[in-house]
């Protein structure tokens, strides 16, 4: 039975209950997925939606187990939910796995010898250097609303950091870096009725300036990760070793400077509401900053900003007594899965103390997040450079705007009032 025939057949047998849809393009459900994801969890541990043709797994145990089979479980043709291509391998005329250029969408070994490669421009030294530029930042757009009344969280502040440290980390110019980061959203919008001149416009304008900005470090190299990127060696399996061409430093380039931005952005969005609804959380914090690093864990445990990674299954698997089929798409639920109660006691409470060594919001495996440390740093810095400033704040929930995007899931504007 071939892979398409043996998914409709079943689609009859994994049923959800008649009145347990997860839609992960609905706006509505996006806006609180909690109530539905709970119920995946205990109603439909592997869900499957006839309409999008693709399973989902909710449970913590579930989505690490898949996470670490990355044979099984292929990042090789993307991990957006809409964007994999579920044809068959054999009637795909090159199934090389380095369709996007992009680790995050390859599999080992390629993934692995440019992780690897990576790696080694990331380093701790040029990571731990920028936390003094990020409490620098902090000063420059928090000092300004001291003595006011309020201002936008995200849209004035927060989102700015993220992009403004990885910017600075590949070596964009300061005054270029929040137009970088304004491309990159409009790029990663969510446009269910076809592309808009303005994203194509933003597409356009960001590949263009990363291209000026590569051949600029080919001829002149600096200082900066880009100008690593160029000069390192990638050894290849049979030991010869070879340099990254432009249009891999490029795809690099890319996914660093989109990965770094928008998630970490959502993070520190999620941090100014979460602590706004449970005042007396933000209150521990303020009495006790070395309880920071763990509240930014327990802020990525409970509203994940990357809750969906998508995979392209290779074989036929048997979840939950029922067979997903080769040559499936597979949804690794992992904001469900910091809200599973068979991993966390009381899932849903927002608890800064909570005693826990793992979550799995950075993923898990072999493409566990590269850039978690300092997403953490950030997230600690910024917190502690807020809270030392403003120890009370109010938002207005009902003035909250979400991003529009099927990956990421965070507030872009949160008005708080002081
Ligand atoms: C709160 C912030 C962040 C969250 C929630 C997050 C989440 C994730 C997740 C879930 C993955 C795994 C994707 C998968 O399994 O398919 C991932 C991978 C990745 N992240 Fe992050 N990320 C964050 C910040 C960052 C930052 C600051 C960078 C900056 C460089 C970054 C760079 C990457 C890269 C390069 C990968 C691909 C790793 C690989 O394929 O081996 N991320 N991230």
């Amino acid at each position: 039975m071939n892979a398409r025939r043996a998914r409709v057949r079943l689609a009859v047998v994994v049923a959800a209950p008649a009145d347990l849809a997860y839609d992960p393009y609905d706006e509505a459900i996006d806006l609180d997925p909690h109530g539905i994801w709970r119920r995946l969890r205990d109603e439909a541990p592997l869900y499957y939606h006839e309409q999008y043709d693709f399973y989902a797994l909710s449970r913590f145990a579930d989505v690490m187990t898949a996470s670490l089979d990355w044979q099984t479980y292929s990042s090789a043709r993307g991990t957006v939910l809409e964007l994999i291509d579920t044809t068959p391998p054999s009637a795909v005329s090159d199934d090389s796995s380095d369709v996007f250029g992009m680790m995050i969408f390859m599999d080992p070994p390629g993934h692995d010898d440019l992780r690897r490669l990576v790696s080694r421009a990331f380093t701790p030294r040029r990571v731990a250097a920028l936390e003094d530029r990020t409490r620098a930042l902090c000063a420059r757009f928090l000092d300004p609303h001291r003595d006011g009344h309020g201002f936008d969280y995200v849209e004035d502040f927060a989102a700015k950091i993220p992009a403004m440290l990885i910017g600075a980390l590949l070596g964009v110019p300061a005054e270029d870096q929040d137009q970088l980061r304004i491309w990159g959203d409009l790029l990663m919008r969510f446009e269910p009725d076809g592309i808009s001149p303005e994203k194509l416009d933003a597409i356009t304008s960001l590949n263009a300036y990363l291209a000026d900005m590569v051949t600029d470090r080919q001829r002149h190299p600096r200082d900066d990760m880009v100008s690593d990127l160029l000069a390192a060696e990638l050894t290849r399996e049979d030991g010869s070793t070879r340099r990254l061409g432009f249009d891999e430093v490029m795809a690099f380039f890319t996914l660093l400077q989109l990965a770094g931005s928008e998630t970490t952005a959502r993070l520190l969005g999620w941090g100014a509401v979460l602590l706004a609804r449970h005042p007396d959380q933000r209150a521990k914090l303020v009495a006790t900053p070395e309880l920071v690093p763990n509240a930014v864990e327990e802020l990525l445990r409970y509203e994940a900003p990357s809750p969906i990674q998508a995979r392209f299954v290779t074989r036929d698997v048997e979840w939950h007594g029922q067979t997903v089929p080769a040559c499936s798409k597979l949804a690794l639920l992992t904001g469900s899965a910091g809200r599973d109660e068979r991993a966390f006691a009381d899932a849903d409470t927002f608890d800064v103390e909570r005693d826990f060594d793992r979550h799995l919001t950075f993923g898990y495996g072999v493409h566990f997040c590269l850039g978690a440390s300092l997403a953490r740093l950030e997230g600690r810095i910024v917190l502690e450079e807020t809270l030392a400033r403003f120890p009370r704040w109010d938002v207005d929930e009902t003035a909250v705007e979400m991003a529009r995007t099927s990956t990421v899931r965070g507030p872009v504007h949160v008005p708080v009032t002081l």
